[in-house]
Parts: C-alpha cells; structure tokens; sequence
C-alpha cells in the first residue's frame, strides 16, 4: 500500500466519545467572570443562554464524553471524514516532507462546522428548544447550524457579518434552503445593531457584533437559546472527533505526525485536530509541534494581549480570559471571514500560554497562492480560512527540503470553498489586497479592555 492516497474508516470506528483536554491539562483553565461582579460565574448565569448539558460540558473535567447515539447516527452521513496524504502537492513542491490532511470538507455543509451544530442542536431540542440563534462570519457556521436545525425541526435565526452576507450570496441560499432566516449584521432588529449602525451606518459587521445580536435575541424570548459555533470549551471538544479520527488514520499510514497545523479564528478546527493529539503528549505520548495559524489582518494570538475580555462587540456576554484584540477591533474585510474575530478560544490561549503550541500569521494573498497551488495539485478547493493551515503546512514542507529532512505533516483542510469563489477570482486576477492590521486602532481597542481585579 505504498501509494495509498486516502485513508479511511468505516462507520463503526466513528469515535464513540469526544475528547476533553481539560482532564489532561497541567493548570486549569482561569474561570469565566461576570462582567458586574467580577466573580466567577455558575451554571445559573448561562442557563439563558445555552442548555444544561451544554453548560456541563463547559466545566467538565471528565476526559470522555459519549457522543449520545442520535448525534452519531447523524454523523455517519460524512463521518469518518478522508484522511489524505498529499502525494501530488508533495511532487509539486519537490519535498521530502510527508504532508497528510484531514478533510473536513465532505460534510454537508462543506466544512468541520457540523460536527458541532449537530451536537448543539441535539441537546437542545432534548430541553425543548424551540428556536436558536446564532451569528456566522464565512456563512459556514450559519449553514451547518441550519442544517442541524432542519434535522431536529428547530427553527434557526442567523446575523451574517455584513461584509460576507455580500461578498457570498449563496450561502444564505443555502441556509434558506435548509429552512433558516439570515439578516445581515448589523441589523436593524436588535438594539446591538441599531447602536452600531448610528454609530457607523456603512459597519462592514464583525463576529463581535453579530454575536452581540444574537446573543440579544436569544435573552429575550423564553423559547430560544444561543448557538455559538467556535471559542466555547464544548464547541472544541464536539469537534475533537477530528482528531481522534486522525489519530487512527495515521496509524494505518504507518505514520505520525512530527507537526500538526491548524488555522485558527475562534480556535474550534485547530482544537479539534490538535487537542487529542496534545492529549496524548501530556498523558506521556510522542512528542510533536502543533501550530495555530491566524491572518496577519486579525492576529489575536500573535498580537493580542491575555486578557479577561469580552466575546462580543456589545458587551452581553461574560469576561474569559483569552488572547484579545479587544472587543471593540474591526478586523478589516478580508475574504477569510471565519477568522475574522477578535478572540480566540480561552483553552486555545490556555495551551499557548502554557508553550503546548506555536502561533503564525499570514497576509491573504500568500495564504491564497498556496491554496491555489494546493488546488492545481489535489483537486480540492479550500475555504480562505484553511488556505492559512495550507500555507503554513507548505512553509514547514519547504523547510524540510530546505534542510534535506524528512517530516510528518498534518493539518487540518477544514472546508471546501465553492462558496468562496469570488475570492479567488479576486485573487487571480491580482485585486486582493494585503490589509495589515492598524496599530492605532489596535491600541485605542486594547485600551477599551475591562479591568479585571483578578488578574
Ligand atoms: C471553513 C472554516 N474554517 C475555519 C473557521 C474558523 O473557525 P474555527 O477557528 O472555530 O475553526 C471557519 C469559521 O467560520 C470556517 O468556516
């Protein structure tokens, strides 16, 4: 099998439970505060916002969580996902270097955002949710939770950032057509949009704001919660079904990986591949690199402070602690709209403080020229947010010709992006733009941060 190309699983081997990194972590996370009192906050404080199982897996320490039965039948519509190894991009780039790659991609809303909003859908229909709502920056999550809630007959509320709601049309098509409502953000329909648009009527939106937005609606109606598709402990261990799938994957390519790559927005992709192997190197496993991969436009792990903050631009929602532009940055329009948040997952920001991960970041246009050059050698046309895992994996391959080395390299190809082909026209036909981030309004941001007594 010495050309194997892809490596698969049958159904059965779908993980029969996700992942927990906090069983294994050797400092536990700080807690999350309540923005009034400073203090940490309990079950009571979220119990609007999301439902009980939900908020039990948030403080779980349990390191195994069953996936309960319904959730994994769901699964098996694209699940176990392919695992590749890149043999025709490894040709291309004349490299020593074994590059792997999960592919996400093969679910039905064409990116790794299921694997979550099936889950969340699940435990909230149980406590007789009716409705959710949620925000979506690429439109990724947005479809994936509509998708779930067309399973589970809930109905889907979706605040879509301004700037993608334009730049990819069909991605509230799809929604719609998975029976879910889709508003641009901000909108005029909660009192967070209404106070962004008098501020700046032309606000291209942010994850920030339309979170803020659905956050709102979910608190003001008893018969509907809050969705979140990234950043929240549960939402990473709901994705670590990647990871454990890899795990075995590798195994049957007789391989391990010496560096796993992710790109990173709220952190849930890159969690979910690299946390079981993390895992296993702090249970006393093979040692590896795992690199967190963010735009060079919104660089929270690169350039952000570690700091209690805010996960909304309107301040709804409680302090964690995180690597943070500040709630108030406005990344600019770049075309990876899933990366565009001014957080990161505080277990994300936990592992890096901790010195588990490295963190890069990348301008467009050179995360874009890898994920052409990954598509004219495998086919595969990745989302914007994953041409930043494409890039840095390449870079790493590069390296090892470079040194004349051999590597495993994994990352995680986490969506397709037939959606996104108005990007890559931009992009070929020389239009994208470099848009670094800007300093002084990083700084007025950072300034903007809450003072936090704990700290
Ligand atoms: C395809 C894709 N990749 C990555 C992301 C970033 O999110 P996360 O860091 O949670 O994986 C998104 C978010 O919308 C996405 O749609």
């Amino acid at each position: 099998m010495g050309d194997t190309v892809k490596y698969t699983l049958p159904e059965e081997r779908i993980p029969k439970a996700w992942y927990n990194i906090q069983a294994d972590l050797p400092a536990p996370l700080p807690p999350v505060l309540h923005p009034g009192t400073g203090k940490p906050i309990g079950p009571a404080d979220l119990a609007p916002l999301f439902p009980m199982a939900l908020i039990g897996q948030e403080v779980s320490r349990e390191r195994e969580i069953e996936i309960p039965g319904p959730v994994r039948d769901i699964y098996r519509q694209w699940r176990p996902s392919p695992l590749y190894r890149a043999r025709r991009l490894e040709r291309a780039l004349d490299t020593p270097a074994r590059i792997y790659y999960k592919y996400e991609g093969v679910s039905p809303a064409g990116s790794h955002k299921p694997n979550t909003a099936i889950a969340q859908a699940f435990y909230n229909r149980e406590e007789g949710i009716k409705r959710l709502a949620t925000e979506t920056g690429a439109g990724q999550w947005g479809s994936s939770l509509a998708f779930a809630g067309a399973l589970f007959g809930i109905s889907v509320d979706v605040f879509m950032v301004k700037v993608s709601f334009h730049q990819k049309p069909y991605r509230k098509a799809l929604m719609e057509t998975y029976g879910a409502r889709c508003v641009a953000s901000p909108s005029t329909e909660t009192a967070a949009g209404r106070a962004v648009l008098a501020a700046d009527p032309n606000s291209t939106g942010s994850l920030g704001i339309a979170i803020s937005e659905a956050v709102e609606v979910a608190a003001g109606r008893a018969d509907t919660k809050y969705a979140l598709g990234s950043v929240l402990n549960h939402v990473l261990l709901h994705q670590t079904v990647i990871g454990l799938e890899a795990i075995e994957q590798m195994k049957l390519a007789g391989d391990e990986p010496d560096i796993v790559i992710g790109c990173a927005g709220g952190g849930s992709n890159f969690a979910g591949l690299a946390f079981p192997y993390l895992g296993r190197k702090l249970r006393g496993g093979p040692d590896l690199r795992v690199i967190a991969v963010e735009p060079a436009a919104c660089p929270s792990l690169t350039r952000g402070v570690y700091a209690y903050d805010f996960g909304d631009t309107g301040h709804l929602t409680p302090l964690v602690k995180m690597h943070t532009l500040g709630a108030a940055f406005m990344p600019s329009a770049i075309h990876a709209g899933g990366l565009r948040y001014h957080g990161m997952a505080p277990l994300v920001s936990h592992v890096k403080e901790l010195g588990l991960i490295e963190a890069k970041a990348y301008s467009q246009t050179a995360c874009f020229e890898a994920g052409v050059q990954f598509a004219r050698a495998e086919g595969i046309v990745p989302a914007p947010e994953p041409t930043h895992a494409v890039r840095a994996a390449i870079d790493e391959a590069l390296a090892c010709k470079r040194e004349g080395r051999s590597r495993a390299i994994l990352f995680n190809l986490c969506g397709h992006g037939h959606f996104d082909m108005q990007a890559y026209s931009d992009f070929l036909a020389g239009k994208l733009k470099d848009e670094a981030y800007d300093a002084d309004s990083l700084k007025r941001s950072l300034e903007g941060l809450p003072k936090v007594a704990a700290e």
